[in-house]
């Protein structure tokens, strides 16, 4: 917490130099509030997770799952007076989609009752599903109101699941205890939040490349303009769109038949490297009847993952093109296809300069663009290998682009409007989404 305070002190006074300051209470927050929470990078499982403070217990370090449709974490140790679990057929339960009804034969406490709500939780690296008690409880989080005020308020009646141990298995450290879904679904973190509080259905990733010496990326949820660091930094960063997309059939871990998806999927119209269109098979970008195919945005896969037939042509033709501009070709490292000498690559300000790789997205031809930081990876020194992975023949979805390739830029997903609003990479600003706990002076 001493970093928000630090940050919310740096900022009121800041703010108290340019505008009058205005008490907030609940009711007079405006359209513009921002709930902010922190975003950290485990260098070594490349997760990136949030913390959150559960009023009677510790901070809760979680991982941020974009796909997931609840907030879990490990109840084992949860000592709460103000936890509550909803019980089988209650209107809670109900509007948590709680399917099943679960008992436990142990001592009674959060996570252990019978007769109780059970929902599904999911970890997503060891693909463990286990249904358990939904509960609820009250979390404390931090505002702006992208002028003045920063406070902390407490959030009652977050709904969440309240797990077995046996579930963080694959979690980074051993301070993750949970994870923060941010799916299209009622009881995601975010749609709580602004429910709550009554905020515009949106919410802003800035994601660190490294949080490395107690650096931090942001999430926003709300709406406005952007304010915290390091955006503040530069006002000029142009926003394109695109629409999000809706995968008519679900690709959760459990879902009733008609069920549409309730992650993120943007609709990619072609790949072109250096501008030329990478030629495969065009049908893989959109959905067939059974939601196969498509390209949706993942924060718990590491790298962009593609079929194996768009991964076959766009190594070819990347390796092409490379050559072309004079960069060796060198042994390549696993999981990746293509590698090459980092001194044979010019340096430029957003990282080797390597061909570009641009997604061209519907929407008058919006390009997701990459360059060297995001399309590259080092891997050792003076290795870099193209930073995507091989998704095999059959994927469920054609194109996961994950989070490498989502680093350093600011991505907004509005629910409301269904858009995916981006920046281009913040090095061609010389800045990125890693700022300190010390705020700029
Ligand atoms: C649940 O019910 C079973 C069977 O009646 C009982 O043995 C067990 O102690 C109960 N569990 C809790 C947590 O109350
Ligand atoms: C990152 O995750 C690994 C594996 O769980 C763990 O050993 C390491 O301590 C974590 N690093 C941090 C900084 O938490
Ligand atoms: C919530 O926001 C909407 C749109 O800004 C507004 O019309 C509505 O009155 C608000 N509701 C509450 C309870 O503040
Ligand atoms: C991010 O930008 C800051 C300020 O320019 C710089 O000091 C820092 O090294 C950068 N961090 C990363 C991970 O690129």
């Amino acid at each position: 917490m001493a970093f928000f305070q630090q940050i919310l002190t740096t900022l009121f006074i800041f703010s108290l130099l340019t505008i009058s300051y205005a008490d907030t209470d609940l009711s007079k927050l405006s359209k513009n509030i921002f709930i902010h929470f922190p975003i950290r990078k485990n260098q070594t499982t490349l997760q990136y997770y949030t913390s959150f403070q559960a009023v009677s217990f510790t901070t809760v370090d979680a991982v941020i799952d974009l796909g997931a449709q609840y907030v879990w974490f490990d109840c084992t140790s949860y000592v709460s007076p103000t936890y509550k679990r909803a019980s089988c057929g209650s209107n809670r339960c109900k509007k948590a989609s709680g399917s099943v009804c679960v008992g436990c034969n142990s001592a009674p406490r959060p996570g252990c009752s019978n007769n109780t709500c059970g929902v599904y939780a999911y970890n997503p690296y060891t693909e463990y599903l286990t249904a358990q008690e939904l509960g609820e409880d009250t979390i404390s989080v931090t505002s702006t109101d992208g002028e003045s005020v920063l406070k902390e308020y407490d959030v009652p009646k977050i709904q969440f699941s309240c797990a077995d141990s046996g579930i963080v298995q694959g979690l980074p450290g051993d301070h993750t205890k949970g994870l923060a879904g941010f799916a299209r679904t009622q009881v995601s973190l975010v749609s709580q939040i602004s429910s709550f509080f009554n905020l515009t259905r949106k919410f802003a990733l800035c994601i660190p490349s490294s949080s490395e010496n107690g650096n931090v990326g942001d999430i926003f949820i709300g709406g406005g303009q952007y304010l915290m660091p390091p955006v503040m930094v530069d006002q000029t960063l142009s926003f394109v769109s695109t629409p999000l997309v809706i995968n008519p059939v679900s690709t959760g871990p459990v879902s009733s038949e008609g069920d549409a998806s309730d992650e993120y999927f943007i609709s990619v119209k072609d790949i072109e490297i250096n501008g030329k269109r990478v030629a495969f098979d065009s049908s893989l970008l959109s959905f067939d009847k059974n939601g196969v195919g498509g390209t949706k945005i993942s924060t718990v896969t590491p790298y962009t993952t593609l079929h194996s037939v768009i991964y076959k042509r766009v190594v070819k033709d990347f390796v092409k093109a490379a050559a072309a501009a004079n960069i060796k070709r060198v042994k390549s490292v696993a999981p990746f296809g293509a590698c090459f000498d980092s001194k044979t690559a010019p340096k430029t300000i957003t990282g080797a300069g390597v061909p570009e790789i641009d997604l061209v997205l519907e929407g008058n031809g919006v390009r997701f663009k990459l360059y060297g930081s995001s399309s590259m990876v080092e891997v050792k020194k003076n290795v870099i290998c193209l930073a995507f992975v091989d998704g095999g023949a059959e994927p469920r979805t054609s194109i996961v682009l994950g989070g490498h390739q989502l680093e350093d830029r600011v991505l907004e997903f509005d629910l409301a409007a269904s858009k995916l609003r981006f920046t281009p990479s913040l090095l061609v600003s010389k800045t990125n989404c890693s700022h300190n706990r010390e705020p700029p002076v």
